[in-house]
C-alpha cells in the first residue's frame, strides 16, 4: 500500500490551499493533478477544455493517475474534482475527502479576494445551475470511495491539516 495521501473533493472546497498548508507544516512534497497535466501539455486546464474537449482531459487524468501509481510515494496529491473518477484511486493512496455543502464552495470562492480568477479558471463552474447538479451528482460518489472524511466547514486551517495528520498516521 502506497502512503502517498490522496485530497480528493468539489472543485473549490480548498484542497489545493489544505495541500500547500500540509505539506509546509510536516515537510512533504505536494503535488497537484491540475498542474501536471497542464505542465505535461504545456496548456492551462480552461483551453485543454475548450480546445480538446473534457473527454481528452479526462484521458489525461487517467495517464497522471498510472504516473503516480509507478512512480510516486510519500507525498500529498491534490486532484481536480473529477478524478476520483479514474480507475485506480484506491491504489495510489489514503483517500481523504475535503467535505462541504454546494453553498460554503460557492461562498467561499465567490468571496475571495480573486474570486474572479477562481472561478474562471474552472470551466465547470461557469454555470452555477450546472455545478450544483454536478456537486449533487457527486457528493455520494467521492463518499464511497473515502478512506476518511473531513467537513471543513468550521474550521481553520491548522485544525483541517492537524486532522488529516493525526488520521493518516
Ligand atoms: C474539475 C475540477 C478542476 C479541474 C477541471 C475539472 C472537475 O479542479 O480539474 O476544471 O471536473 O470537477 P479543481 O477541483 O481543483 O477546481
Amino acid at each position: 500500500m502506497k502512503s502517498n495521501i490522496i485530497l480528493i473533493g468539489f472543485m473549490g472546497v480548498g484542497k489545493g490551499t489544505t495541500a500547500r498548508a500540509y505539506a509546509r507544516r510536516y515537510k512533504c512534497f505536494n503535488i497537484d493533478t491540475d498542474d501536471l497535466i497542464e505542465s505535461k501539455e504545456n496548456n492551462k486546464i480552461k483551453n485543454i477544455f475548450a480546445e480538446d474537449g473534457e473527454k481528452y482531459f479526462r484521458a489525461l487524468e487517467q495517464e497522471c493517475a498510472d504516473w503516480i501509481e509507478s512512480s510516486v510515494d510519500n507525498s500529498l496529491i491534490s486532484c481536480g474534482g473529477g478524478f476520483y473518477n479514474i480507475n485506480n484511486l484506491k491504489s495510489l493512496g489514503t483517500v481523504i475527502l475535503l467535505d462541504a455543502s454546494y453553498e460554503w464552495i460557492y461562498n467561499r470562492l465567490s468571496t475571495a479576494e480573486n474570486s474572479k480568477a477562481k472561478l474562471k479558471k474552472r470551466p465547470l463552474f461557469s454555470e452555477p445551475k450546472k455545478a450544483k447538479k454536478l456537486y449533487k451528482e457527486r457528493e455520494k460518489e467521492y463518499k464511497k470511495l473515502a478512506d476518511i472524511v473531513i467537513n471543513v466547514e468550521k474550521k481553520d486551517m491548522q485544525e483541517i491539516i492537524k486532522e488529516i495528520n493525526t488520521k493518516v498516521n
